[in-house]
């Protein structure tokens, strides 16, 4: 059988460069693999935790669609669907919340990272932080154990949580038997975090992301803004440290990764490398861009893509669910 790859998106925003070089580059060539089946959704119950505003999380959902088929994913060979067109998702949620440890979700980065700014600031430890927040990590463990997925391809800041759904899956198993596949996560090394202009992650939170369909001579501009230091044209530049550099590598080959190490060796003036990056940078873009573009002129038909992608995951989803409900011990609903 075949080895099933499976991975999401929020649509609580634009598609970024981060999205696509963390999941969706990734995502779409194994989706070409004979041997792999592939489940690529919007994770929309998870924007509900991060954004109440239901127009934004319409859009988003549009536009992350439309991005995955501009990246070219065939909707005939893969299952992309909304999240929320599977609701048996919620119900296993419920199932897997019953086997995990409070304890285990007080440790999740997310959740802590606001514990830690709400005691910095001398506040409740759990100010402003919503139930949602802090049960992420289950559903996001539903979200790929109600499918079987063996190989979810994410970015860095994502390990944690398959971490904690191999936990949620193996506590459930041993309680009812060997029903959940434990999920593998699979890093690209060469991406692994990919930087924004700052130099910290790219990242919706410090609102430093490069939209992935930026108009090409805004894309310039974004890029000759790199934050780089004060080496003069003629002087070594370091690639330890250069967010320039780490960029440029989410994306070129070892070959010309190679080439811009020594030609930062070299003392490469920094306009000349940021127009490099950003050549490089359009040349795999500009093809996806149109994509996008006329897709985006449609919204009917990727409304259309979604449904059917819905109806296929959830036929594949019910039996499961249900089966699991007689495990534990609920109504047959057969
Ligand atoms: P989200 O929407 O924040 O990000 C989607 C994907 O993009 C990756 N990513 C990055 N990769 C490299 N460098 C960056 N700067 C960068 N920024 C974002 C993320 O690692 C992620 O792979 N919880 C998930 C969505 C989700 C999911 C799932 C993923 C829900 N259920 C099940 C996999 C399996 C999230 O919010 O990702």
């Amino acid at each position: 059988s075949k080895t099933r790859f499976l991975t999401g998106i929020t649509p609580s925003g634009t598609p970024h460069l981060g999205n696509y070089v963390g999941a969706i580059r990734p995502a779409v060539q194994s989706s070409q693999r004979a041997d792999v089946q592939s489940f690529y959704f919007l994770a929309d119950y998870h924007a509900l935790i991060k954004c109440a505003d239901p127009a934004r999380v319409q859009r988003s959902t549009l536009e992350i669609a439309a991005t995955w088929l501009a990246a070219g994913l065939d909707p005939e060979q893969v299952m992309l669907y909304r999240q929320s067109d599977v609701p048996e998702i919620t119900e296993l949620c419920w199932l897997l919340t019953c086997v995990t440890g409070k304890g285990v979700l007080n440790r999740a980065h997310a959740y802590k990272a606001s514990v830690d700014k709400n005691v910095a600031a001398g506040n409740d430890v759990d100010a402003d932080v919503s139930a949602g927040l802090f049960m992420y990590p289950v559903l996001m463990a539903a979200d790929i154990l109600i499918f079987g997925a063996n190989k979810v391809p994410v970015g860095r800041d994502q390990v944690q949580h398959l971490e904690m759904a191999r936990d949620i899956a193996s506590s459930f198993n041993h309680l009812y038997g060997e029903l959940l596949v434990l999920p593998e996560v699979v890093i690209d090394e060469n991406v692994a975090t990919l930087p924004g202009l700052d130099g910290r992650k790219m990242s919706k939170s410090y609102n430093n992301t490069i939209p992935l369909f930026t108009p090409r001579e805004q894309l310039r501009k974004l890029i000759n803004g790199f934050t780089t230091d004060s080496r003069a044209p003629g002087e070594p530049k370091e690639v330890e440290g250069s967010a320039l550099f780490q960029f440029y590598q989410a994306f070129a080959s070892e070959a010309e990764t190679e080439a811009l190490r020594q030609r930062y060796a070299q003392g490469i003036a920094w306009g000349d490398a940021k127009q490099l990056v950003f050549e490089r940078l359009d040349q795999e873009i500009a093809p996806m861009r149109a994509r996008y573009e006329s897709l985006m002129a449609d919204p009917a038909q990727i409304e259309a893509v979604l449904r059917a992608g819905g109806e296929r995951a959830r036929a594949l989803a019910a039996p499961f669910v249900r089966q699991l409900r007689e495990a534990v011990g609920l109504r047959s609903l057969a």
